[in-house]
């Protein structure tokens, strides 16, 4: 561990000045996260879906709102940066993504013109169906994380602590190679220009090793690699889960323990999504697809847990599909069609139509992140922690410590995430106890 004692060894050390958030992809997500948060600042909207703004904290015999019971930033401390291949003024990425109407747009537009993403590492290997316009070069992909890292050095002059969250196109599927296995041969990889070292992986090399906590919205392998959770513990800068937890799977993970719950069989799940966004179409391409799709399948065998109930959840046919529809733009509809299993083994069905707003729910959960990351960075029994898995809650694939098994079920994960903020209040010292998955076992 690497750091010197400081006045708030024992304390959370207390929010003050400016959060810098940088947003590696100023598309849809990141545009509406901004774009809120501005509204929000301004007293022309709420904001709804974050539970850093409008929930509560059990403390006690007393309740109360979230952001009051735990340091965190405020929303006026935020300050954006970030990067993309597109240039422009986030005001014109904003009316691209076509995802918050051009009125609400137009009320913040001198704001949203005043950010200009800046270029970006892209390479078009991992993103298929992109071309970049504003791309950096460099000799190696160590000479390109290295102006990330410059960039980083630059916005720190401008802000007090940083956090970094990629809201990016999804990247095609990579496995974990002897590269990702240490920081030595990930750092020599860099330099050797490996193939299985993409983008993000830069990014986020660039942001931890700069001290920066990083998040990844986006189900790409990442910093979910042992080389990186090493430089993570070794920096203080936390890391957590993939792949924003919106729409299907945030429905699917509230149904699927509800039938486990009632021990009710399952026969299959099918899972199909219309979408006519950016990140629509980049899914379309099959190497991308493929990246969603390992992270959106996991979740029923880990909730059902088939080798434990192989008579309700043997063979359950699982299949996820996403198709680019135009004419729905950011406005998804996701359909899930559900044939489980009663009484005496007496068939039944359940379909779910979620006509929902891809970035109107991910925007939240890419707040919540940016405070929660720096919430730990602040706290001492978290910073050095490297993963923090009791942000599960907001992943379509968590990240765990030492291989552990995630939690997908959203109430579990939701009760372990308020758990831990109990726990840092009471002793921000003190290692986390696992109360609520002990609950789960019984
Ligand atoms: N909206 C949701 O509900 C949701 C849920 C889960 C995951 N996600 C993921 O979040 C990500 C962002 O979604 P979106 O709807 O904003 O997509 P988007 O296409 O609107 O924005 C992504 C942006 O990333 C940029 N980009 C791609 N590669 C880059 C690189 N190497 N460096 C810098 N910029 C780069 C693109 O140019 C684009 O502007 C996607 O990967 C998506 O799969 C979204």
């Amino acid at each position: 561990m690497s750091g010197t004692a400081s006045p708030h060894d024992n304390q959370i050390a207390p929010a003050q000045g400016k959060l810098g958030v940088m947003i590696p992809g100023m598309g849809a997500v990141a545009t509406t996260l901004i774009a809120g948060v501005v509204a929000v600042r301004r007293g022309l909207a709420q904001p709804v879906g974050s539970l850093t703004q409008m929930d509560t904290l059990k403390m006690g015999e007393t309740t109360v709102p979230v952001k009051e019971a735990v340091p965190l930033a405020a929303l006026d401390d935020l300050v954006f940066t970030g990067w993309d291949i597109f240039g422009g003024n986030l005001y014109d990425a904003a009316r691209t993504a076509q995802v918050l109407d051009p009125w609400q747009l137009e009320s913040i537009k001198p704001f949203l013109e005043s950010i200009e993403p800046m270029p970006a590492v892209f390479d078009q290997h991992y993103v298929k169906r992109l071309n970049g316009k504003t791309v950096k070069t460099g000799r190696n992909k160590c000479d390109l994380a290295n102006q990330i890292r410059n960039d980083i050095a630059a916005f720190k002059q401008k802000t007090d602590r940083q956090v970094m969250i990629w809201c990016g196109s999804t990247e095609i599927f990579l496995k974990e190679t002897d590269v990702h296995q240490t920081l030595a041969a990930f750092e020599r990889g860099m330099v050797d220009n490996d193939p299985s070292i993409s983008p993000s992986m830069l990014y986020a090399w660039a942001a931890l090793k700069e001290g920066v906590p990083f998040a990844n919205g986006a189900p790409n392998l990442t910093a979910d690699i042992p080389a990186l959770r090493e430089l993570s513990q070794q920096m203080g800068a936390p890391i957590c889960g993939k792949d924003f937890k919106t729409g299907q799977t945030l429905i699917k993970t509230v149904l699927a323990p509800a039938l486990k719950a009632r021990s009710l069989g399952l026969n299959g799940w099918y899972s199909t999504n219309i979408l006519g966004n950016r990140d629509g179409e980049v899914l379309d391409d099959p190497e991308s697809f493929k990246t969603k799709e390992e992270s959106k399948l996991g979740v029923l065998e880990y909730i059902l847990e088939p080798e434990k109930h192989p008579e309700l959840y043997r063979d359950i046919f699982h299949k996820v599909r996403i198709n680019y529809y135009p004419p729905r733009g950011d406005n998804k509809e996701g359909w899930d069609s559900i044939d489980l299993f009663g009484w005496l083994g007496y068939p039944m069905q359940l379909k779910v139509d979620f006509l929902c707003r891809d970035s109107i729910l991910a925007a939240p959960l890419a707040l919540d992140l940016c405070l929660f990351l720096d919430l730990a960075q602040r706290t001492p029994s978290l910073k050095h922690a490297g993963v923090q898995d009791w942000l599960s809650f907001y992943f379509k694939a968590p990240d765990v410590k030492d291989s552990g098994r995630p939690e997908h079920d959203l109430f579990l994960q939701a009760a372990k995430l308020k758990s831990t903020l109990r726990q840092i209040l009471a002793n921000p010292t003190a290692a986390i106890v696992e109360e609520e998955a002990e609950f789960a076992e019984a």
